[in-house]
Order: C-alpha cells, then sequence, then structure tokens
C-alpha cells in the first residue's frame, strides 16, 4: 500500500508483518571476491553463506503466509485421488475460471508437455518475448522457431509506455500469413514479460491477439507465471480497468486463453507449477505423459504439501497487497536510480529492479558479457546476488557463433514480501558508488561453458583480474568491512 508522508513523499507500506525470520550476513568486501572468484564470475555458483541480499531471482523464494503454512500442513499425502488435489482444482476454477487442470513439478515442465503436445516441427510458436527454458523446449523439444514479436518501443529502455510486453499484432500477422497456420504449434502471450524487465501486456493487446487467434484457428497460450503483476499493472495503468478488481482482471485475462501454464514458483509463492483449460480435448492430450514425465495426475511432480500451499496462494495471489507488493517495492527502487541518473529500465516492471547494463558500463565491448560484469560487480560492493539477463543468458546459435542479446540486464529481484526499503535504501547508495566507479569493471570470458543454458552452470573469468582493482577501491571508499 502506498502511503503518502507529511512531506509529500510516498513510501510503500507492508501489508504484512514479519513471523519468522532468516539470519543473513554480510561478510568483508575481500570475501566477496573469494567468493564470485570461485564462482566463476557466475552469481547462480554462489553459496548462501557468501550472500547478503539473495535477489537473484522471486523465483521459490517468496515469503509463504501463515495461511500457506497452514495448507502446506493440512496436506492429504496420498499418491492418488488426494482430495488436496480436488481443493487445488476448486480454486483454479474459482481464481481463473479453468474446469480442467494438472500439476507439473515446475514451469519448464508445463513447457516441455506443451512443446511436446502442440509443437508443429519444423514450425513456429509466436510471442510476446521468449524465456529462457520457454526457448529451449520451442526449439529443442519440438524443432520449432521462437518468434518474438514485440513492439519496437519493448527494447527501449528508457521508456514510459505502459505496455511494454505487448505484441505486435502486423508483425503476428504477417508471421501467421508466412509460416501458415499448419504450421505454428501456438502463438504465446507471457504476463509481466520477464526477459523485457518485468514489462506487462494491456487487456487490449491481449484481446485483439485473441481475435487474431480466432481467425486463424490458433491456440492461445499464456505464461501466466506472474499473471497477478500484469493485472496489477492494468488496474494501475489501463483506461477502463480502475475501478475492476484486480481478481477480476486476472479472470478476464484467463479467460481468453485456450491453454494456461504458469510455474508456482512466483505468484503462487511454493514451488511447482500446473496447465489449466477449459478445452477437455487439449487436456486430454497432454494426460497421458503426465505420469510418464511428472507423476501421477492428483500431484504431478510435486509434493501434496506444496499444492496445498499452492491453493491458498492461489487464492492470495489476486490481493492488491500481494499482487502489488514487490511492483511497490520495485517502483520506489527504479525511481530513486532513475533520480540518481542511473540507468534503469522504465517504466518500472514487475519482479525486479532491472539495471541497464549496456548503458551502465558502456565501455564493455560486447563480446566481453555486459550485464555479466555489472552483476559480478555488485556481488563484490554489496554482497547482493543479482542475475545476469543478457549474452550469457542467451545460448550460442547452432553452428556455435554467440548470439548477442537484445538487452543486457542485471536483473535485482524483488522477492515478495522478503525485503524491506531499508535493504533497497543500501543497494540505491552502493549502486551510486559502483556508477561513480564504473570504469574499474572489465568485460568477463568464459573458461566452461555448458553447451545449454549456460547461464546456470557456466564458469567465467574476469578480464586483466578486474575484481581485484575494484575490490580494493570498494576498501578504499568503505574500509575493509562493508
Ligand atoms: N515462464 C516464466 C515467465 C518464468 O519467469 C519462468 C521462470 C518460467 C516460465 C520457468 O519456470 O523456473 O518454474 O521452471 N523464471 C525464473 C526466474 C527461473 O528466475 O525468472 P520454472
Amino acid at each position: 500500500m502506498i502511503i503518502k508522508l507529511s512531506n509529500g513523499k510516498e513510501i510503500p507500506v507492508e501489508m504484512h508483518k514479519a513471523r519468522m525470520v532468516q539470519k543473513i550476513s554480510l561478510i568483508p568486501a575481500e570475501e566477496r571476491l573469494a567468493a564470485i572468484e570461485e564462482a566463476g564470475y557466475n552469481t547462480f555458483l554462489l553459496k548462501t553463506k557468501d550472500v547478503f541480499l539473495d535477489m537473484l531471482t522471486d523465483s521459490g523464494v517468496n515469503a509463504m503466509s501463515d495461511n500457506q503454512f497452514a495448507g502446506f500442513m493440512n496436506a492429504d499425502d496420498a499418491y492418488a485421488g488426494s482430495m488436496t488435489f480436488y481443493e487445488f482444482a476448486d480454486a483454479v476454477k474459482d481464481v481463473l475460471g479453468f474446469s480442467h487442470v494438472m500439476n507439473v513439478h515446475q514451469g519448464r515442465a508445463a513447457e516441455h508437455l506443451l512443446a511436446k503436445i502442440f509443437g508443429k516441427p519444423g514450425g513456429a510458436v509466436m510471442t510476446n518475448y521468449h524465456f529462457t527454458t520457454t526457448k529451449a523446449h520451442i526449439e529443442v523439444t519440438s524443432g520449432m522457431a521462437c518468434l518474438e514479436l514485440y513492439a519496437d518501443e519493448a527494447l527501449k529502455t528508457k521508456s514510459a509506455h505502459p505496455f511494454k510486453g505487448n505484441m505486435d499484432l502486423q508483425r503476428l500477422r504477417d508471421a501467421v500469413k508466412k509460416y501458415g497456420r499448419e504450421k505454428i504449434g501456438f502463438v504465446r502471450m507471457e504476463a509481466t514479460t520477464n526477459l523485457l524487465g518485468g514489462q506487462p501486456f494491456s487487456m487490449e493487446n491481449l484481446k485483439a491477439v485473441r481475435k487474431v487467434c480466432d481467425e486463424n484457428g490458433l491456440l492461445l497460450v499464456i505464461d501466466g507465471s506472474l499473471i497477478s503483476e500484469n493485472a496489477y499493472f492494468i488496474w494501475k495503468r489501463e483506461k477502463g480497468y480502475e475501478n475492476k478488481t484486480v481478481a477480476e482482471i486476472v479472470k478476464e485475462m484467463a479467460g481468453l486463453a485456450d491453454l494456461f501454464y504458469l510455474s508456482g514458483r512466483k505468484n503462487t509463492c511454493v514451488r511447482g507449477g500446473f496447465i489449466a483449460t477449459n478445452r477437455k480435448e487439449l487436456i486430454e492430450q497432454l494426460e497421458p505423459w503426465l505420469p510418464f514425465y511428472e507423476g501421477f495426475y492428483t500431484y504431478g511432480g510435486m509434493s501434496m504439501r506444496e499444492i496445498g500451499a499452492m491453493t491458498v496462494g492461489l487464492r492470495e495471489m489476486v490481493d492488491p497487497s500481494v499482487a502489488g507488493c514487490s511492483i511497490e517495492q520495485i517502483k520506489y527502487f527504479v525511481e530513486a536510480l532513475d533520480a540518481a541518473g542511473i540507468p534503469v529500465v522504465t517504466p518500472p516492471g514487475g519482479l525486479a529492479c532491472h539495471v541497464d547494463a549496456r548503458r551502465f558500463v558502456s565501455h564493455i565491448p560486447k563480446e566481453n558479457y555486459i550485464a555479466g560484469s555489472l552483476t559480478a560487480a555488485l556481488y563484490i560492493a554489496t554482497g547482493v546476488r543479482a542475475m545476469e539477463r543478457g549474452t550469457i543468458s542467451t545460448d550460442r546459435d547452432k553452428d556455435g557463433k554467440e548470439v548477442y542479446a537484445d538487452l543486457e540486464l542485471a536483473r535485482i529481484a524483488l522477492p515478495r514480501r522478503v525485503y524491506s526499503i531499508s535493504h533497497i535504501e543500501y543497494i540505491i547508495d552502493r549502486l551510486r558508488w559502483i556508477y561513480e566507479n564504473r570504469k574499474l569493471i572489465n568485460g568477463l570470458k568464459f573458461v566452461s561453458e555448458p553447451p545449454v543454458l549456460r547461464f546456470f552452470l557456466g564458469k567465467l573469468t574476469a578480464l586483466d583480474g578486474w575484481g581485484r582493482k575494484f575490490c580494493d577501491a570498494f576498501k578504499r571508499d568503505f574500509g575493509p568491512s562493508w
């Protein structure tokens, strides 16, 4: 909730209180340098004992509510026919309006099944923008091309456009004409588009995409991993929706999809995921493969306890104080950095504060992994673990050639209900210092590079040993400890 202080300043105030906490610690700069060196300048490979604020992701690390824990404890642990699954299916019907649902062990498992069953080898999937695991399954599992049909504005990191996650309708029509409907697996709209910097699409755009799908007999799939955030943005930004509730908007969005899936690790604050639909013939195509890849129909690879917590999380996610809690923190964070002249993705999106590394460390050539370098520097200076979302997160093409990412972002994720404004203020302060000292940051190069999704396990090294110089400069200004 936004509260206006007596001096006119607005601050996001948390509509929850902490009743259980986890101790964290900030190790000295010298130890942070050693930790990132050992992790091959890849923040995925850091150990949490070395991490102060874990802002790698909002995935599976959100705070659960007391009622979610109750749902977790009350779950009916049966291999088959668990009543917890049927209670979950009721929540899916109530919140999203779908009559058929199957759990999967996480979002990418849903992507795997959708690509396997609805893929058209040699054809294409049209999407507003790819996500790493989605693209991998579209290309590797089903041998399709992943066409990203975003509008030009989407790649402008400094922008005031409220819906940079929109699909460009002309590009969609052209692509449909080029491929022909029989070669199109499906059209995929990703809510609060992750790799564009958590940018939403509008309801108007979603309806227009639905219309093109209807005209051409195409399946519309919504990736709703961040659906409640997208709905919150529609509520705040789209004309005609200001008097609707987030719950109504979520249901209206879901009602436009033939197939809906999500990673349960984000909005529903647990782990796992699911696929849902109102079209029986679609779920019937997926069903036989569920026990093959995931688990029996009433658990789908998840634990019943997490399905119990997910049931509560699904109902809670449409509460505006839950849907908007990290969005309002991100807005505060982004606006403060923007005011300080630090390049960030605007307008503020969901999921994270995205620092635009291409503008921040503009002296680093694209071959030397711009966002990866900044993400490592942020860790050395703060103990904050962010995530590279740029060229390292984009695998090489079939011929082994580097594919340079559209955007080079250091993503500082805000898990829901985990961190406070004082944590954000600390990062804002240190980012100002990093920005003043940005010329000390240099590029990276791979020392070991996995062939697929290389960002998870790849190891790199700092060119000219810049990590040492950067750490020494930090210690000169702040002392050895912080
Ligand atoms: N779709 C979107 C939009 C996602 O953000 C993610 C995961 C997935 C699908 C895959 O789901 O991890 O449960 O298999 N995003 C995480 C992140 C990994 O950090 O942004 P998953």
